[in-house]
């Protein structure tokens, strides 16, 4: 989401602790959606269009009696059920009928909602073989999500989660995004808190509190952490540079003694290929 949720800060925090029943909602909103990206995922290869995707997005929502939150959202109105954002697109990619080329990086965003409450993550796809440069922002940018939601739990600071992603960027030579920032999700797409993906010092930090769901979803770059969004579509976020971003997503749910993923996929639907973090473990 973009950062115009940083004025928030400014503002009265209203963060909703979300009750039993809430927490049900968003836990099979989150599933379903975990479902569908993983389903999509599957189906990347060399030749496909990020169109062919979008359809097949459309139809599995509907299997599952989900509605896609991206499509028609904002304005002007978002025209994909997902978001399909190839190469230099950082985010917000409209699915088109490009095919999809060997050594491509892909990040496929699904939100759904299911009985009014919302689930959202993303993944970033190599199609076909990867090069170097592919390689390291895209593992740069799955092992900041990771480093981030590990030091999620009651009484840690909002702030946190940035730094630790900082710290990976850093050490990997990628840069973060700081123009689109996770938020809090669950009776609504985008609810407070912001979530900066960059090392920061907020007036008012947050700390993190049982009943909390948010997400996290860091966009790393090879360049410039610079975004322009296209002055046609108004969605489509570049890097200044064409040069590489990655970026990986999950919903969270703060519980009384840490975190819960609540985009994960049962073990059984997992295919080689399927990060492990995107996968139940406690089934295993
Ligand atoms: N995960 C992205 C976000 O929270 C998905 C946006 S989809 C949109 O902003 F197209 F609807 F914006
Ligand atoms: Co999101």
């Amino acid at each position: 989401m973009i950062e115009t949720l940083h004025s928030l800060y400014k503002k009265k925090h209203n963060i909703v602790l979300k009750t039993q029943k809430q927490i049900e909602g968003i836990r099979q909103a989150s599933k379903i959606a975990a479902k569908i990206l993983n389903l999509l995922c599957k189906e990347v290869k060399p030749g496909i269009t990020t169109k062919e995707l979008d359809r097949l997005s459309k139809e599995l929502h509907k299997m599952f009696s989900a509605i896609p939150a991206s499509l028609g959202y904002g304005d002007p109105p978002f025209p994909g059920s997902i978001c399909t954002s190839i190469n230099d697109v950082i985010c917000h990619g409209i699915p088109d009928d490009r095919p999809l080329n060997e050594g491509d990086i892909v990040n496929i965003d699904v939100a759904s909602i299911v009985d009014g409450y919302y689930g959202d993550l993303s993944r970033t796809v190599v199609v076909g073989s990867s090069t170097a440069d592919a390689l390291r922002v895209v593992g740069a940018s799955y092992e900041s999500l990771k480093a981030a939601i590990q030091i999620c739990r009651p009484g840690v600071k909002i702030s946190q989660i940035g730094a630790a992603i900082q710290l990976v960027a850093n050490a990997t030579g990628c840069s973060v995004v700081h123009q689109f920032v996770g938020h809090g999700i669950g009776c609504m797409f985008h609810e407070e808190p912001p979530i900066l993906h960059y090392a920061n010092k907020p007036k008012v930090d947050i700390v993190m509190q049982p009943g909390m769901t948010f997400t996290i979803e860091p966009m790393l770059n090879l360049g410039s952490p610079e975004a322009v969004i296209d002055k046609r579509d108004h969605w489509t976020a570049r890097t200044i540079d064409g040069m590489l971003s990655a970026q990986f997503e999950h919903t969270l749910l703060i519980t009384p003694t840490g975190h819960e993923i609540l985009t994960l996929i049962d073990a059984k639907d997992a295919y080689p290929g399927v990060p492990e973090l995107f996968i139940n473990q406690k089934e295993l």
